[in-house]
Protein backbone atom coordinates (compact mmCIF):
# COMPACT_ATOMS: atom_id res chain seq x y z
CA UNK A 1 0.00 0.00 0.00
CA UNK A 2 2.93 2.35 1.50
CA UNK A 3 4.94 1.16 -2.07
CA UNK A 4 1.91 2.00 -4.48
CA UNK A 5 1.49 5.79 -2.87
CA UNK A 6 4.79 6.20 -3.29
CA UNK A 7 5.04 5.18 -6.91
CA UNK A 8 2.17 7.45 -7.92
CA UNK A 9 3.88 10.33 -5.91
CA UNK A 10 6.66 9.87 -8.50
CA UNK A 11 4.73 9.90 -11.26
CA UNK A 12 2.98 12.98 -10.78
CA UNK A 13 6.74 14.48 -9.44
CA UNK A 14 8.09 13.52 -12.78
CA UNK A 15 5.04 14.82 -15.12
CA UNK A 16 5.02 17.84 -13.68
CA UNK A 17 9.04 18.07 -14.11
CA UNK A 18 7.98 17.05 -17.83
CA UNK A 19 5.11 19.43 -17.90
CA UNK A 20 7.41 22.41 -16.47
CA UNK A 21 10.22 21.80 -19.16
CA UNK A 22 7.80 22.39 -22.18
CA UNK A 23 6.74 25.87 -20.61
CA UNK A 24 10.81 26.57 -19.75
CA UNK A 25 11.88 25.66 -23.58
CA UNK A 26 10.17 27.99 -25.30
CA UNK A 27 12.95 29.87 -27.41
CA UNK A 28 12.16 33.55 -28.20
CA UNK A 29 14.11 32.82 -31.32
CA UNK A 30 12.67 30.46 -33.01
CA UNK A 31 8.94 31.69 -32.23
CA UNK A 32 10.76 34.89 -34.15
CA UNK A 33 10.78 32.56 -37.16
CA UNK A 34 7.39 30.59 -36.46
CA UNK A 35 5.56 34.42 -36.34
CA UNK A 36 6.34 35.05 -39.64
CA UNK A 37 6.31 30.94 -41.06
CA UNK A 38 3.09 31.53 -39.59
CA UNK A 39 1.66 34.30 -41.29
CA UNK A 40 0.76 36.15 -37.95
CA UNK A 41 3.01 38.75 -39.06
CA UNK A 42 0.70 39.68 -42.00
CA UNK A 43 -2.01 40.82 -39.72
CA UNK A 44 -0.25 41.66 -36.42
CA UNK A 45 3.04 42.94 -37.92
CA UNK A 46 6.19 41.59 -37.75
CA UNK A 47 6.66 43.11 -33.94
CA UNK A 48 2.79 42.33 -33.01
CA UNK A 49 2.46 45.94 -32.87
CA UNK A 50 -1.02 45.19 -34.75
CA UNK A 51 -1.66 46.50 -38.47
CA UNK A 52 -4.47 47.67 -40.36
CA UNK A 53 -6.27 43.68 -40.08
CA UNK A 54 -4.85 42.99 -36.26
CA UNK A 55 -4.93 43.47 -33.43
CA UNK A 56 -2.03 44.36 -31.00
CA UNK A 57 -0.47 41.53 -29.77
CA UNK A 58 3.35 42.96 -27.96
CA UNK A 59 4.44 44.34 -26.15
CA UNK A 60 2.60 42.86 -22.62
CA UNK A 61 0.98 39.90 -24.84
CA UNK A 62 -2.52 38.32 -22.65
CA UNK A 63 -2.17 35.40 -20.89
CA UNK A 64 -1.06 32.11 -22.60
CA UNK A 65 -4.57 30.45 -21.73
CA UNK A 66 -6.18 32.90 -23.18
CA UNK A 67 -3.60 33.29 -26.51
CA UNK A 68 -3.39 30.16 -27.05
CA UNK A 69 -7.39 29.02 -26.38
CA UNK A 70 -8.03 32.16 -29.00
CA UNK A 71 -5.63 30.80 -31.67
CA UNK A 72 -7.01 27.33 -31.25
CA UNK A 73 -10.38 28.17 -31.70
CA UNK A 74 -11.46 31.56 -33.05
CA UNK A 75 -14.19 31.62 -35.32
CA UNK A 76 -14.16 35.09 -36.25
CA UNK A 77 -12.06 37.40 -38.76
CA UNK A 78 -9.05 35.36 -37.57
CA UNK A 79 -8.63 31.93 -38.97
CA UNK A 80 -7.95 28.93 -36.76
CA UNK A 81 -4.84 27.81 -36.20
CA UNK A 82 -5.55 23.46 -35.43
CA UNK A 83 -2.21 21.82 -33.97
CA UNK A 84 -1.58 20.01 -36.63
CA UNK A 85 -1.02 23.16 -38.72
CA UNK A 86 0.66 25.41 -35.65
CA UNK A 87 2.39 22.57 -33.40
CA UNK A 88 2.21 22.80 -29.43
CA UNK A 89 5.88 24.03 -29.35
CA UNK A 90 5.62 26.55 -32.25
CA UNK A 91 3.00 28.48 -30.03
CA UNK A 92 4.65 28.53 -26.81
CA UNK A 93 7.69 29.91 -29.20
CA UNK A 94 5.78 32.82 -30.58
CA UNK A 95 4.34 33.18 -27.21
CA UNK A 96 7.72 33.60 -25.68
CA UNK A 97 9.02 35.82 -28.92
CA UNK A 98 5.84 38.05 -27.80
CA UNK A 99 7.01 38.43 -24.44
CA UNK A 100 10.75 39.37 -25.16
CA UNK A 101 9.58 42.62 -26.78
CA UNK A 102 10.24 45.46 -25.32
CA UNK A 103 8.12 48.24 -24.20
CA UNK A 104 8.70 51.18 -25.67
CA UNK A 105 10.37 54.11 -24.17
CA UNK A 106 8.38 56.30 -22.22
CA UNK A 107 8.01 59.72 -24.50
CA UNK A 108 9.20 61.84 -21.44
CA UNK A 109 12.23 60.58 -22.20
CA UNK A 110 12.47 61.63 -25.48
CA UNK A 111 13.61 65.57 -25.92
CA UNK A 112 12.08 65.75 -28.89
CA UNK A 113 8.59 65.51 -28.32
CA UNK A 114 8.92 67.30 -25.17
CA UNK A 115 9.33 70.75 -26.21
C1 LIG B 1 -5.75 37.04 -41.67
C2 LIG B 1 -5.26 37.91 -40.61
C3 LIG B 1 -4.68 37.28 -39.36
C4 LIG B 1 -3.67 36.34 -39.25
C5 LIG B 1 -2.88 35.67 -40.38
C6 LIG B 1 -3.47 36.12 -37.83
N1 LIG B 1 -4.34 36.89 -37.11
FE1 LIG B 1 -4.51 36.96 -35.08
N2 LIG B 1 -6.10 38.23 -35.23
C7 LIG B 1 -6.59 38.75 -36.42
C8 LIG B 1 -7.75 39.59 -36.14
C9 LIG B 1 -8.58 40.35 -37.16
C10 LIG B 1 -7.93 39.56 -34.73
C11 LIG B 1 -9.01 40.28 -33.93
C12 LIG B 1 -9.95 39.31 -33.31
C13 LIG B 1 -11.01 38.77 -34.23
O1 LIG B 1 -10.80 37.75 -34.90
O2 LIG B 1 -12.07 39.35 -34.26
C14 LIG B 1 -6.86 38.70 -34.19
C15 LIG B 1 -6.68 38.42 -32.85
C16 LIG B 1 -5.65 37.67 -32.33
C17 LIG B 1 -5.46 37.40 -30.92
C18 LIG B 1 -6.34 37.88 -29.77
C19 LIG B 1 -5.81 39.20 -29.29
C20 LIG B 1 -6.61 39.77 -28.15
O3 LIG B 1 -6.06 40.65 -27.47
O4 LIG B 1 -7.75 39.33 -27.92
C21 LIG B 1 -4.34 36.63 -30.81
C22 LIG B 1 -3.72 36.10 -29.52
C23 LIG B 1 -3.84 36.41 -32.15
N3 LIG B 1 -4.66 37.05 -33.05
C24 LIG B 1 -2.69 35.68 -32.44
C25 LIG B 1 -2.30 35.33 -33.75
C26 LIG B 1 -1.19 34.42 -34.04
C27 LIG B 1 -0.28 33.80 -33.00
C28 LIG B 1 -1.16 34.27 -35.40
C29 LIG B 1 -0.27 33.38 -36.22
C30 LIG B 1 -0.22 31.99 -35.83
C31 LIG B 1 -2.23 35.11 -35.95
N4 LIG B 1 -2.90 35.73 -34.92
C32 LIG B 1 -2.52 35.25 -37.31
C33 LIG B 1 -6.10 38.52 -37.68
C34 LIG B 1 -5.10 37.61 -38.01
Amino acid sequence: MRCVRVVRLAALAAGLVLGCGGAFAASAEKGKTAFVQHGCWQCHGFRGQGGVAGLKLAPDPIAFETFSAFVRGTNRFMPPYQEAILSADDLADIYAYLQSIPKPADYKSIPLLNQ
